[in-house]
């Protein structure tokens, strides 16, 4: 019996991928990875200095992305063919061999790969290893500290309808808004309710080639990249108490 490993790669920078996962990318015979139709697929782009010659590839390529709406039932019924068979096909394939499948970020955290962890429990062996999420990378960009003292977090979806977002938005000291992408007006429009819009940064493609850090209240572009990420720092609650 084969296991499937399922390697968190962190945020983009290969140089920020831990010890374990680069171990396991250089070792892999087999290595499965998500993307786009007609793109090489981020995680697939973070290892590329780093596959054996002689590997064999499975992209595993969404059958729709932003084409029909992400809440229609015809998305969720291709997705759902999609990742049945994907599960099926890596099943079949971990009873001989170990599969290596890549996730940008970590694995656990929002990542397409559970999907298939959730479709695969109890039918094969999975390993899954710890990867520095996205906007970890992120605020490291920007070079001051996301949340301390007693501040409260919170992790948005830019994909949640504009009057969530603004309600939670008011109830959390520190913000990171992700999947902002085509959603970025609606979030911009959330944060300026909730009175944080000067305060916003927005981080494009963090850690990778062609990162971009601004003041969101300074950007004119109605959406960004798919990688990207909206932050809002926190004050440090009780900071002055010493804590
Ligand atoms: C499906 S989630 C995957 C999250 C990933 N598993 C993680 O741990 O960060 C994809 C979203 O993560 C955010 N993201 C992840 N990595 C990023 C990066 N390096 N720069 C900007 N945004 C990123 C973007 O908001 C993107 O729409």
């Amino acid at each position: 019996m084969g296991r499937i490993i399922c390697c968190g790669l962190g945020p983009g920078d290969p140089d920020l991928m831990s010890v374990r996962a680069d171990r396991e990318v250089r070792a892999a015979r087999h290595v499965a990875y998500f993307r786009k139709k007609g793109r090489p697929g981020q995680a697939r782009r973070i290892v590329e200095a780093m596959l054996a010659a002689d590997v064999t590839e499975y992209p595993m390529e969404y059958p729709v992305t932003t084409e029909i709406a992400f809440d229609s039932p015809e998305y969720v019924r291709l997705l759902a063919g999609f990742y049945d068979e994907w599960a099926e096909r890596l099943a079949r394939l971990a009873r001989a061999v170990d599969v290596v499948v890549l996730c940008e970020g970590d694995p656990y955290f929002y990542g397409s790969f559970m999907h298939l962890h959730a479709r695969l429990q109890g039918r094969v062996e999975i390993e899954v290893i710890a990867g520095i999420p996205g906007m970890a990378g992120c605020w490291n960009a920007i070079g001051q500290p996301i949340a301390l003292g007693d501040d409260v977090t919170t992790v948005l979806m830019g994909t949640l309808a504009e009057d969530e977002l603004e309600q939670r938005m008011c109830n959390s000291d520190a913000l990171v808004i992700m999947k902002t992408g085509r959603n970025l007006q609606k979030v911009r429009r959330a944060l300026a309710s909730a009175g944080r819009l000067d305060d916003a940064w927005l981080v494009e493609r963090g850690t990778m080639p062609g990162e971009r850090v601004a003041r969101l209240a300074e950007i004119d572009e109605s959406d960004c990249p798919y990688f990207a990420i909206v932050l809002v720092h926190g004050r440090g609650r009780r900071m002055d108490a010493g804590e």
